[in-house]
Protein backbone atom coordinates (compact mmCIF):
# COMPACT_ATOMS: atom_id res chain seq x y z
CA UNK A 1 0.00 0.00 0.00
CA UNK A 2 1.54 3.31 -0.79
CA UNK A 3 1.69 6.57 1.08
CA UNK A 4 -2.30 7.82 1.21
CA UNK A 5 -4.18 9.96 3.96
CA UNK A 6 -5.86 6.99 5.15
CA UNK A 7 -4.33 4.74 8.03
CA UNK A 8 -3.54 0.86 6.91
CA UNK A 9 -5.14 -1.17 9.98
CA UNK A 10 -3.89 -3.89 8.19
CA UNK A 11 -0.47 -4.57 9.58
CA UNK A 12 0.57 -5.03 13.28
CA UNK A 13 1.29 -1.21 13.13
CA UNK A 14 -1.06 0.94 11.75
CA UNK A 15 0.30 3.56 9.18
CA UNK A 16 0.17 6.06 6.60
CA UNK A 17 3.99 5.68 4.62
CA UNK A 18 3.29 1.89 3.12
CA UNK A 19 4.89 -0.17 5.67
CA UNK A 20 3.74 -3.62 3.77
CA UNK A 21 5.88 -2.41 1.23
CA UNK A 22 9.02 -1.63 3.29
CA UNK A 23 9.28 -5.08 4.94
CA UNK A 24 12.92 -4.25 6.45
CA UNK A 25 11.67 -1.91 8.81
CA UNK A 26 8.31 -3.41 9.38
CA UNK A 27 10.09 -6.38 10.61
CA UNK A 28 12.60 -4.10 12.95
CA UNK A 29 9.24 -2.39 14.24
CA UNK A 30 7.69 -5.69 14.74
CA UNK A 31 10.55 -6.20 17.09
CA UNK A 32 10.42 -3.57 18.93
CA UNK A 33 7.05 -3.32 19.25
CA UNK A 34 7.30 -6.09 22.51
CA UNK A 35 9.53 -4.40 24.24
CA UNK A 36 7.07 -1.36 23.85
CA UNK A 37 4.37 -3.10 25.04
CA UNK A 38 6.49 -4.43 28.25
CA UNK A 39 7.79 -0.03 28.86
CA UNK A 40 3.77 0.42 28.84
CA UNK A 41 2.78 -1.96 30.74
CA UNK A 42 5.44 -1.50 33.65
CA UNK A 43 5.76 2.36 33.38
CA UNK A 44 2.11 3.04 31.60
CA UNK A 45 -0.75 4.23 33.84
CA UNK A 46 -0.62 2.30 37.28
CA UNK A 47 -3.88 0.05 37.65
CA UNK A 48 -5.89 1.08 34.44
CA UNK A 49 -4.81 -1.37 31.95
CA UNK A 50 -8.16 -3.36 31.88
CA UNK A 51 -10.07 -0.50 31.75
CA UNK A 52 -12.14 0.43 28.77
CA UNK A 53 -11.21 3.69 28.22
CA UNK A 54 -13.51 6.31 25.60
CA UNK A 55 -10.67 7.26 23.54
CA UNK A 56 -9.76 8.71 20.17
CA UNK A 57 -7.63 6.84 17.70
CA UNK A 58 -6.65 8.47 14.41
CA UNK A 59 -7.71 6.71 11.55
CA UNK A 60 -6.48 9.75 8.46
CA UNK A 61 -3.98 12.28 8.59
CA UNK A 62 -7.01 14.90 7.14
CA UNK A 63 -7.08 17.70 9.65
CA UNK A 64 -10.88 17.46 9.36
CA UNK A 65 -12.39 14.05 11.09
CA UNK A 66 -9.12 11.91 11.39
CA UNK A 67 -10.24 11.02 14.94
CA UNK A 68 -12.49 8.02 15.67
CA UNK A 69 -13.71 7.79 19.10
CA UNK A 70 -14.39 4.70 21.24
CA UNK A 71 -13.77 2.46 23.94
CA UNK A 72 -10.04 0.85 24.35
CA UNK A 73 -8.33 -1.06 26.60
CA UNK A 74 -5.00 1.04 26.58
CA UNK A 75 -2.81 -1.57 26.08
CA UNK A 76 -4.66 -2.73 22.69
CA UNK A 77 -4.49 1.35 21.44
CA UNK A 78 -3.42 1.09 17.91
CA UNK A 79 -0.24 3.07 18.23
CA UNK A 80 0.64 4.07 14.39
CA UNK A 81 2.94 5.75 12.39
CA UNK A 82 1.20 8.85 10.90
CA UNK A 83 2.95 11.52 8.70
CA UNK A 84 1.38 14.66 7.39
CA UNK A 85 0.87 14.76 3.66
CA UNK A 86 3.77 14.86 1.33
CA UNK A 87 4.14 18.08 -0.78
CA UNK A 88 5.93 17.35 -4.10
CA UNK A 89 7.69 20.83 -4.33
CA UNK A 90 8.93 21.41 -0.94
CA UNK A 91 11.86 23.18 -0.63
CA UNK A 92 14.44 23.71 2.24
CA UNK A 93 13.75 27.23 4.04
CA UNK A 94 16.46 28.34 5.35
CA UNK A 95 19.92 27.72 6.22
CA UNK A 96 22.55 27.49 4.02
CA UNK A 97 21.07 25.12 1.51
CA UNK A 98 17.95 26.94 1.25
CA UNK A 99 15.66 26.69 -1.94
CA UNK A 100 17.10 23.27 -2.55
CA UNK A 101 14.59 20.54 -3.06
CA UNK A 102 13.61 19.04 0.84
CA UNK A 103 15.39 16.16 1.34
CA UNK A 104 13.77 12.64 1.34
CA UNK A 105 17.07 10.68 2.41
CA UNK A 106 19.38 11.78 5.49
CA UNK A 107 22.13 14.13 3.94
CA UNK A 108 25.18 11.94 5.06
CA UNK A 109 27.03 14.75 6.60
CA UNK A 110 24.42 15.78 8.94
CA UNK A 111 23.38 12.32 10.13
CA UNK A 112 24.62 12.46 13.73
CA UNK A 113 23.38 15.85 14.07
CA UNK A 114 20.00 15.08 12.77
CA UNK A 115 19.91 11.63 15.00
CA UNK A 116 20.35 13.79 17.95
CA UNK A 117 17.70 15.84 17.06
CA UNK A 118 15.25 12.52 16.57
CA UNK A 119 16.48 10.91 19.85
CA UNK A 120 16.23 14.38 21.98
CA UNK A 121 12.58 14.76 21.38
CA UNK A 122 11.86 10.81 21.31
CA UNK A 123 12.98 10.67 24.75
CA UNK A 124 10.70 13.07 26.23
CA UNK A 125 7.47 11.33 25.26
CA UNK A 126 7.82 7.83 27.14
CA UNK A 127 9.43 10.41 29.73
CA UNK A 128 5.65 12.18 30.64
CA UNK A 129 3.75 8.67 30.85
CA UNK A 130 6.13 7.44 33.38
CA UNK A 131 6.00 10.97 35.20
CA UNK A 132 2.62 11.08 35.26
CA UNK A 133 1.53 6.76 35.81
CA UNK A 134 0.12 7.23 39.56
CA UNK A 135 -2.35 10.09 38.78
CA UNK A 136 -5.29 7.68 37.70
CA UNK A 137 -5.74 7.29 40.92
CA UNK A 138 -6.21 9.85 42.60
CA UNK A 139 -8.15 11.48 39.11
CA UNK A 140 -10.91 14.44 40.32
CA UNK A 141 -13.04 12.48 37.52
CA UNK A 142 -13.85 10.32 34.97
CA UNK A 143 -13.72 12.84 32.06
CA UNK A 144 -10.10 14.10 33.49
CA UNK A 145 -9.04 10.67 34.15
CA UNK A 146 -10.22 9.52 30.49
CA UNK A 147 -7.96 13.44 29.35
CA UNK A 148 -4.86 11.76 31.07
CA UNK A 149 -5.42 8.46 29.40
CA UNK A 150 -5.54 9.82 25.82
CA UNK A 151 -2.39 12.44 26.55
CA UNK A 152 -0.43 9.42 27.34
CA UNK A 153 -1.46 6.94 24.83
CA UNK A 154 -0.25 9.99 21.85
CA UNK A 155 2.75 11.06 23.94
CA UNK A 156 3.40 7.31 23.54
CA UNK A 157 2.78 7.29 19.63
CA UNK A 158 5.03 10.64 19.40
CA UNK A 159 7.36 7.82 20.37
CA UNK A 160 6.53 5.33 18.11
CA UNK A 161 6.96 8.39 15.36
CA UNK A 162 10.42 9.07 16.44
CA UNK A 163 11.05 5.33 16.90
CA UNK A 164 10.34 4.93 13.06
CA UNK A 165 12.32 7.86 11.92
CA UNK A 166 15.72 6.07 13.84
CA UNK A 167 14.60 2.45 12.30
CA UNK A 168 14.08 3.59 8.86
CA UNK A 169 16.53 6.41 8.42
CA UNK A 170 19.51 5.53 10.75
CA UNK A 171 20.39 1.60 10.13
CA UNK A 172 22.24 -0.17 13.18
CA UNK A 173 22.95 3.03 15.47
CA UNK A 174 19.29 3.94 14.98
CA UNK A 175 18.41 0.62 16.11
CA UNK A 176 20.33 1.27 19.00
CA UNK A 177 19.00 4.55 20.11
CA UNK A 178 15.20 2.96 19.48
CA UNK A 179 16.08 0.17 22.34
CA UNK A 180 17.61 3.22 24.37
CA UNK A 181 14.58 4.90 24.61
CA UNK A 182 12.81 2.18 26.32
CA UNK A 183 15.69 1.95 28.75
CA UNK A 184 15.70 5.35 30.22
CA UNK A 185 13.32 6.15 33.13
CA UNK A 186 12.03 9.22 34.28
CA UNK A 187 14.10 10.61 37.83
CA UNK A 188 16.48 7.15 37.59
CA UNK A 189 19.73 7.65 39.46
CA UNK A 190 21.81 6.06 36.70
CA UNK A 191 19.61 5.94 33.22
CA UNK A 192 17.55 9.16 33.80
CA UNK A 193 15.77 11.04 31.35
CA UNK A 194 17.70 13.47 29.01
CA UNK A 195 16.25 16.89 29.91
CA UNK A 196 15.17 17.71 33.22
CA UNK A 197 12.07 18.92 32.97
CA UNK A 198 11.75 15.46 32.56
CA UNK A 199 12.94 14.47 35.17
CA UNK A 200 11.03 16.27 37.87
CA UNK A 201 8.08 14.64 39.63
CA UNK A 202 4.33 14.79 38.34
CA UNK A 203 2.79 14.51 42.25
CA UNK A 204 -0.68 15.74 41.89
CA UNK A 205 -3.25 16.82 39.36
CA UNK A 206 -2.26 20.59 39.79
CA UNK A 207 1.03 19.65 38.58
CA UNK A 208 -0.39 17.55 35.36
CA UNK A 209 -2.47 20.43 34.23
CA UNK A 210 0.35 22.84 35.31
CA UNK A 211 2.70 20.29 32.90
CA UNK A 212 0.42 19.90 30.04
CA UNK A 213 0.10 23.86 29.71
CA UNK A 214 3.56 24.85 30.52
CA UNK A 215 5.83 21.86 29.08
CA UNK A 216 3.62 20.20 26.51
CA UNK A 217 3.88 24.14 25.11
CA UNK A 218 7.88 23.41 25.30
CA UNK A 219 7.31 20.36 23.34
CA UNK A 220 4.81 22.41 20.52
CA UNK A 221 7.89 24.93 19.70
CA UNK A 222 10.08 22.26 19.30
CA UNK A 223 7.81 20.35 16.93
CA UNK A 224 7.06 23.32 15.11
CA UNK A 225 10.80 24.26 14.62
CA UNK A 226 11.40 20.62 13.74
CA UNK A 227 7.96 20.84 11.29
CA UNK A 228 10.14 23.49 9.39
CA UNK A 229 12.86 20.98 8.77
CA UNK A 230 14.64 20.56 5.24
CA UNK A 231 14.37 16.63 6.36
CA UNK A 232 11.11 15.86 5.26
CA UNK A 233 9.93 13.02 6.64
CA UNK A 234 10.76 14.78 10.57
CA UNK A 235 8.62 18.01 9.32
CA UNK A 236 5.84 15.48 8.07
CA UNK A 237 5.98 13.54 11.14
CA UNK A 238 6.08 16.51 13.59
CA UNK A 239 2.99 18.41 11.52
CA UNK A 240 1.06 15.23 12.45
CA UNK A 241 2.10 15.01 15.98
CA UNK A 242 1.46 19.15 16.46
CA UNK A 243 -2.64 18.22 15.75
CA UNK A 244 -2.21 16.06 18.43
CA UNK A 245 -0.32 18.41 20.86
CA UNK A 246 -3.15 20.79 20.76
CA UNK A 247 -5.34 18.82 22.49
CA UNK A 248 -2.62 18.51 25.38
CA UNK A 249 -2.63 21.94 25.73
CA UNK A 250 -5.94 22.21 26.09
CA UNK A 251 -5.95 20.03 28.78
CA UNK A 252 -3.11 21.89 30.61
CA UNK A 253 -5.31 25.27 30.06
CA UNK A 254 -8.70 23.94 30.99
CA UNK A 255 -7.43 22.04 33.26
CA UNK A 256 -6.09 25.34 35.27
CA UNK A 257 -8.93 27.40 33.93
CA UNK A 258 -11.54 25.03 36.28
CA UNK A 259 -9.34 24.95 39.33
CA UNK A 260 -9.28 28.39 39.11
CA UNK A 261 -12.81 28.50 38.68
CA UNK A 262 -13.85 26.36 41.14
CA UNK A 263 -11.62 28.32 44.01
CA UNK A 264 -13.24 31.70 42.89
CA UNK A 265 -16.68 30.56 43.41
CA UNK A 266 -16.37 28.96 46.68
CA UNK A 267 -14.49 32.45 47.63
CA UNK A 268 -17.97 33.86 46.20
CA UNK A 269 -19.91 31.73 47.93
CA UNK A 270 -17.91 32.37 50.93
CA UNK A 271 -18.07 35.83 51.22
CA UNK A 272 -14.12 35.81 51.09
CA UNK A 273 -13.11 39.31 49.40
CA UNK A 274 -9.16 38.31 50.40
CA UNK A 275 -7.58 35.91 47.92
CA UNK A 276 -4.67 36.10 50.26
CA UNK A 277 -6.66 34.48 53.15
CA UNK A 278 -5.24 31.53 52.29
CA UNK A 279 -6.65 29.09 55.22
CA UNK A 280 -9.83 30.64 54.65
CA UNK A 281 -9.80 29.72 51.52
CA UNK A 282 -8.23 26.06 52.01
CA UNK A 283 -11.18 25.20 54.35
CA UNK A 284 -13.29 25.37 51.34
CA UNK A 285 -11.48 22.58 49.65
CA UNK A 286 -10.42 24.22 46.97
CA UNK A 287 -6.93 25.80 46.07
CA UNK A 288 -5.80 29.35 46.59
CA UNK A 289 -4.76 31.88 43.85
CA UNK A 290 -1.36 31.89 45.53
CA UNK A 291 -0.66 29.13 45.58
CA UNK A 292 -1.91 28.28 42.06
CA UNK A 293 0.65 30.95 41.19
CA UNK A 294 3.30 29.37 42.94
CA UNK A 295 2.73 25.68 41.18
CA UNK A 296 3.01 28.57 37.50
CA UNK A 297 5.97 29.73 38.67
CA UNK A 298 7.53 26.61 38.95
CA UNK A 299 6.66 24.61 36.22
CA UNK A 300 7.14 28.19 33.86
CA UNK A 301 11.20 28.33 35.04
CA UNK A 302 11.36 24.26 34.72
CA UNK A 303 9.78 24.62 30.91
CA UNK A 304 12.14 27.53 29.88
CA UNK A 305 15.42 25.85 30.82
CA UNK A 306 14.58 23.12 28.49
CA UNK A 307 15.11 25.78 25.32
CA UNK A 308 18.85 25.63 26.32
CA UNK A 309 21.17 28.47 26.61
CA UNK A 310 20.50 31.34 25.01
CA UNK A 311 23.11 31.70 23.05
CA UNK A 312 24.16 28.46 20.97
CA UNK A 313 26.35 27.31 18.60
CA UNK A 314 24.25 24.01 18.03
CA UNK A 315 21.47 26.08 17.48
CA UNK A 316 23.09 27.66 14.90
CA UNK A 317 24.55 24.93 13.40
CA UNK A 318 21.11 23.12 13.40
CA UNK A 319 19.69 26.08 11.55
CA UNK A 320 22.55 27.21 9.20
CA UNK A 321 22.12 23.48 7.83
CA UNK A 322 18.55 23.74 7.81
CA UNK A 323 17.42 20.86 10.38
CA UNK A 324 15.82 23.01 12.65
CA UNK A 325 13.73 26.38 12.08
CA UNK A 326 12.45 29.04 14.01
CA UNK A 327 8.87 29.08 14.90
CA UNK A 328 6.57 29.83 11.88
CA UNK A 329 9.88 30.30 9.73
CA UNK A 330 8.31 30.39 6.49
CA UNK A 331 6.24 33.54 7.78
CA UNK A 332 9.01 35.31 8.95
CA UNK A 333 9.81 38.02 5.82
CA UNK A 334 13.50 38.17 6.15
CA UNK A 335 16.40 36.18 3.85
CA UNK A 336 15.95 33.14 6.20
CA UNK A 337 20.08 32.92 6.26
CA UNK A 338 20.43 35.62 8.81
CA UNK A 339 24.16 35.80 7.97
CA UNK A 340 24.26 39.62 9.37
CA UNK A 341 21.30 39.67 11.34
CA UNK A 342 20.97 40.40 14.97
CA UNK A 343 18.54 39.52 17.81
CA UNK A 344 18.18 40.53 21.66
CA UNK A 345 19.22 38.76 24.22
CA UNK A 346 18.42 39.18 28.05
CA UNK A 347 21.91 38.99 29.66
CA UNK A 348 23.57 39.16 32.68
CA UNK A 349 26.25 42.28 32.58
CA UNK A 350 28.12 43.33 35.65
CA UNK A 351 25.71 42.02 37.74
CA UNK A 352 22.48 44.02 35.91
CA UNK A 353 20.10 42.18 33.65
CA UNK A 354 20.31 43.62 29.99
CA UNK A 355 18.81 43.30 27.03
CA UNK A 356 22.49 42.75 23.96
CA UNK A 357 22.42 41.96 20.61
CA UNK A 358 24.02 38.93 19.43
CA UNK A 359 24.00 37.41 16.24
CA UNK A 360 20.79 36.25 15.33
CA UNK A 361 22.08 32.57 14.72
CA UNK A 362 23.36 31.71 17.76
CA UNK A 363 20.46 33.10 19.61
CA UNK A 364 18.08 30.62 17.71
CA UNK A 365 17.18 29.45 21.71
CA UNK A 366 16.59 33.03 22.83
CA UNK A 367 13.96 33.65 20.22
CA UNK A 368 12.24 30.53 20.28
CA UNK A 369 11.95 30.76 24.25
CA UNK A 370 10.48 34.35 23.32
CA UNK A 371 8.22 32.97 21.38
CA UNK A 372 7.05 30.60 23.85
CA UNK A 373 6.52 33.17 26.37
CA UNK A 374 3.98 35.16 23.74
CA UNK A 375 2.78 31.71 23.95
CA UNK A 376 2.36 31.12 27.36
CA UNK A 377 0.98 34.37 28.18
CA UNK A 378 -2.23 33.97 26.00
CA UNK A 379 -3.20 31.13 28.04
CA UNK A 380 -2.09 33.06 31.19
CA UNK A 381 -4.35 36.16 30.14
CA UNK A 382 -7.66 33.96 29.59
CA UNK A 383 -6.94 32.27 33.07
CA UNK A 384 -6.82 35.75 34.06
CA UNK A 385 -10.37 36.85 32.35
CA UNK A 386 -11.75 33.56 34.34
CA UNK A 387 -10.76 35.45 37.55
CA UNK A 388 -12.04 38.70 36.44
CA UNK A 389 -15.24 37.43 35.56
CA UNK A 390 -16.17 36.06 39.36
CA UNK A 391 -15.03 39.49 40.68
CA UNK A 392 -12.14 38.34 42.50
CA UNK A 393 -9.28 40.66 42.91
CA UNK A 394 -6.40 38.85 41.67
CA UNK A 395 -4.34 38.40 38.61
CA UNK A 396 -1.76 35.47 37.71
CA UNK A 397 1.48 36.48 35.85
CA UNK A 398 4.34 34.91 34.23
CA UNK A 399 7.59 35.18 36.61
CA UNK A 400 10.81 36.92 34.69
CA UNK A 401 13.02 34.92 32.71
CA UNK A 402 15.75 34.96 35.06
CA UNK A 403 13.76 33.45 37.89
CA UNK A 404 14.38 30.17 39.56
CA UNK A 405 16.86 28.70 36.60
CA UNK A 406 19.11 26.20 36.14
CA UNK A 407 20.00 26.62 32.36
CA UNK A 408 21.96 29.69 30.51
CA UNK A 409 22.45 33.24 31.29
CA UNK A 410 20.56 32.90 34.98
CA UNK A 411 21.69 29.52 36.12
CA UNK A 412 24.63 31.14 38.50
CA UNK A 413 21.87 33.87 40.11
CA UNK A 414 19.15 33.96 42.10
CA UNK A 415 16.27 36.10 40.76
CA UNK A 416 13.08 37.33 42.41
CA UNK A 417 9.86 36.83 40.01
CA UNK A 418 10.19 39.95 38.52
CA UNK A 419 13.55 39.52 37.70
CA UNK A 420 15.41 41.61 41.19
CA UNK A 421 18.64 40.19 41.53
CA UNK A 422 19.02 38.67 45.14
CA UNK A 423 21.68 37.31 47.66
CA UNK A 424 21.44 33.91 48.77
CA UNK A 425 20.38 34.65 52.13
CA UNK A 426 17.57 37.16 50.51
CA UNK A 427 16.15 34.40 47.94
CA UNK A 428 16.24 31.68 51.41
CA UNK A 429 14.15 33.79 52.81
CA UNK A 430 11.63 34.09 50.39
CA UNK A 431 12.02 31.28 48.34
CA UNK A 432 8.51 29.67 50.28
CA UNK A 433 6.57 32.78 48.54
CA UNK A 434 7.11 32.07 45.44
CA UNK A 435 7.10 28.66 44.93
CA UNK A 436 5.67 26.00 45.70
CA UNK A 437 6.34 25.01 49.79
CA UNK A 438 6.24 21.34 51.45
CA UNK A 439 3.08 22.80 53.29
CA UNK A 440 1.73 23.94 50.13
CA UNK A 441 2.21 20.41 48.75
CA UNK A 442 0.83 18.46 51.60
CA UNK A 443 -2.51 20.87 50.96
CA UNK A 444 -2.80 19.76 47.59
CA UNK A 445 -2.03 16.49 47.73
CA UNK A 446 -5.03 16.80 50.61
CA UNK A 447 -7.16 17.36 48.08
CA UNK A 448 -6.36 14.42 45.55
CA UNK A 449 -9.43 11.78 46.55
CA UNK A 450 -10.44 9.87 43.79
CA UNK A 451 -13.93 10.98 42.37
CA UNK A 452 -14.93 8.81 40.16
CA UNK A 453 -18.97 8.65 39.98
CA UNK A 454 -20.36 9.75 36.86
CA UNK A 455 -20.98 13.07 36.25
CA UNK A 456 -19.37 13.92 39.38
CA UNK A 457 -15.91 16.34 39.86
CA UNK A 458 -13.39 17.14 42.83
CA UNK A 459 -14.99 20.16 45.39
CA UNK A 460 -11.26 21.84 44.08
CA UNK A 461 -12.50 21.55 39.88
CA UNK A 462 -15.47 22.78 38.47
CA UNK A 463 -17.11 21.08 35.26
CA UNK A 464 -16.23 21.51 31.96
CA UNK A 465 -18.30 23.20 29.76
CA UNK A 466 -18.56 20.76 26.63
CA UNK A 467 -17.88 16.83 26.92
CA UNK A 468 -15.21 15.69 24.53
CA UNK A 469 -16.43 14.07 21.63
CA UNK A 470 -19.79 16.16 22.60
CA UNK A 471 -21.05 13.25 25.09
CA UNK A 472 -23.16 14.73 27.95
CA UNK A 473 -21.83 15.33 31.42
CA UNK A 474 -22.69 12.13 33.40
CA UNK A 475 -20.61 10.12 30.31
CA UNK A 476 -18.79 7.16 31.61
CA UNK A 477 -15.16 8.12 30.01
CA UNK A 478 -14.08 5.52 31.75
CA UNK A 479 -15.16 1.79 32.43
CA UNK A 480 -12.77 1.08 35.46
CA UNK A 481 -12.06 -2.91 35.92
CA UNK A 482 -9.11 -2.94 38.14
CA UNK A 483 -6.38 -4.94 37.51
FE1 LIG B 1 4.42 14.41 22.64
FE1 LIG C 1 2.22 16.26 24.58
Amino acid sequence: MPETSNVDYSTKIPNNVGLLDDQRVLKALEQWHPGYIDWWMTMGPEGFQTSDVYLRTAVSIDPKGWAKFDYVKMPEYRWGILLAPRQDDRQVNFGTHKGEKAWQEVPGEYRAMLRRLVVIQGDTEPASVEQQRFLGKTAPSLYDMRNLFQVNVEEGRHLWAMVYLLQKYFGKDGREEAEGLLQRRSGDADKPRMLGAFNEATPDWLSFFMFTFFTDRDGKMQLESLAQSGFDPLSRTCRFMLTEEAHHMFVGETGVGRTIEATCASMKAAGIEDPYDINAVRKLGVIDLPTLQKKANLHFSLSLDLFGSEISSNAATYYNTGLKGRFQETRIDDDHQLSNAVYPVSKLVDGQIKSIDEPALTAMNMRLRDDYVVDCNKGVERWNKVIEKTGVKFRLKLPHVGFHRHIGEFQNVKASPDGQLLTDAQWAAQRDQWLPSKADGDFIASLMQPCWERGKFASWISSPKIGIDNKPGDFEYVKIHQG
